[in-house]
């Protein structure tokens, strides 16, 4: 059927023209929201490190660093936060320089045992964690140049690189994943009006993580049942945020969630 545009609707689109061009668009992405605050961006051979020091400082010694990216290439998400049981917050979990020589956290068989990786005897390996620099270890990021990129957090399009079988992560060490494959890639609907849903596929996470690690801690398990699921929670870390604020691509990245946002 032509479009019929008659003369209030054709003035009323000039009108629209000219504000339109008038005002600068807008464009989705990190820092336009003064509603909205994100972290701080950091270089992308940095992003995913950390500094542990729940008790490190306290007992007179440099507190642990700790590069993600180092070590998701070698294991999922799911080796450490589901089976060795570290948590998604920093200086949360009860790790001590005890349990790690008894063979938990990171001294865990196949971690850093003295075997698979140097162990926690002597020097100088208590230096290579306990030297309170965030960027430790960032000139091996050079080896990762062949990677595919993606604009923001390490810049490495992580899902890609592993599609393409780039590096190859262990899965499991004693508690194999169930044989499930729950691929369900899920649309949510933002309340706002005018907000192209964002979406949640299954697939890719599972290829990391294990159900346990999101179900029934920080989502139920039936579709539009999490209370408050917002952008302003998901960027205070909850939700999505627990993981898409620190170590998995971050929350500026709007296209990757919601990829029918225009403008970015
Ligand atoms: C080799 C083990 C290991 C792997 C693999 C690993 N993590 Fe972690 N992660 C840790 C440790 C250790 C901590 C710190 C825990 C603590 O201090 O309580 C941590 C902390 C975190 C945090 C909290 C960061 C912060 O700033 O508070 C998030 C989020 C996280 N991991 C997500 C992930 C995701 C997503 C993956 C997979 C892409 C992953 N981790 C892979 C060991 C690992
Ligand atoms: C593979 C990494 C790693 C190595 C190697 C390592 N540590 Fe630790 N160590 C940790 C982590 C992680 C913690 C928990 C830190 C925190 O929460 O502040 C820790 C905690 C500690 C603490 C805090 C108090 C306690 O007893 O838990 C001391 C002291 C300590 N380590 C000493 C050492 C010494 C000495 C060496 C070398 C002989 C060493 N560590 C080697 C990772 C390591
Ligand atoms: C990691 C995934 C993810 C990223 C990245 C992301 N969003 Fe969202 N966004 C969501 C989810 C999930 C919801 C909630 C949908 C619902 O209501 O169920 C949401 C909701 C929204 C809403 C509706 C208002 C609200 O708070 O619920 C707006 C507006 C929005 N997003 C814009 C953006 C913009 C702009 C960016 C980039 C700066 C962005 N989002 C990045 C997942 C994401
Ligand atoms: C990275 C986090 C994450 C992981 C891992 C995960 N899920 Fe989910 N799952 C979600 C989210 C988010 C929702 C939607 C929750 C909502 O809308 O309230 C969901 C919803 C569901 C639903 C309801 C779907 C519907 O249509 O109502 C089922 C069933 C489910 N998940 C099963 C699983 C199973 C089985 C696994 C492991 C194979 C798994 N999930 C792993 C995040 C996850
Ligand atoms: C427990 C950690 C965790 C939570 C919670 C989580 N994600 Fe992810 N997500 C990941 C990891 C790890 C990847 C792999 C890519 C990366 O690390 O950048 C990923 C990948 C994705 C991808 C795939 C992008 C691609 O290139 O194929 C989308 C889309 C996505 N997440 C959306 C969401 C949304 C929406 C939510 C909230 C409803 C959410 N995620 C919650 C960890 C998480």
């Amino acid at each position: 059927m032509p479009l019929k545009t008659g003369p209030v609707t054709a003035l009323a689109l000039l009108l629209w023209g000219v504000l339109a061009c008038a005002s600068p668009s807008p464009s989705w992405g990190e820092g336009n929201y003064p509603w909205w605050s994100f972290p701080p961006s950091l270089p992308p051979d940095e992003y995913g490190n950390i500094l542990i020091n729940r008790t490190s400082e306290k007992n007179g010694i440099k507190a642990v660093t700790f590069s993600h990216w180092r070590h998701r290439l070698k294991f999922t998400c799911r080796v450490c936060h589901f089976e060795l049981e570290f948590n998604f917050k920093v200086n949360t979990t009860e790790i001590s320089e005890a349990a790690n020589k008894a063979g938990k956290f990171c001294g865990a068989a196949n971690c850093h045992d003295g075997k698979a990786a140097f162990g926690h005897d002597q020097q100088p390996n208590c230096d290579k964690c306990h030297n309170g620099n965030l960027g430790y270890g960032k000139e091996k990021y050079g080896e990762l140049a062949k990677f595919p990129k993606t604009k923001l957090g390490n810049e490495i399009d992580w899902m890609r690189a592993m599609r393409r079988h780039l590096f190859k992560p262990v899965r499991y060490f004693s508690i194999v994943p169930p044989e499930v494959t729950y691929d369900k890639t899920l649309s949510l609907q933002a309340e706002w009006y005018n907000i192209p849903p964002a979406f949640f596929p299954h697939k890719a996470h599972i290829r990391w993580l294990d159900c346990n690690n999101c179900h029934p801690d920080i989502f139920n398990i039936k579709k539009k049942t999490t209370k408050h699921f917002s952008m302003v929670l998901n960027l205070k870390g909850d939700f999505c945020g627990v993981c898409h604020l620190s170590v998995a691509f971050p929350m500026s990245d709007c296209r990757k969630c919601h990829p029918d946002i225009k403008d970015y």
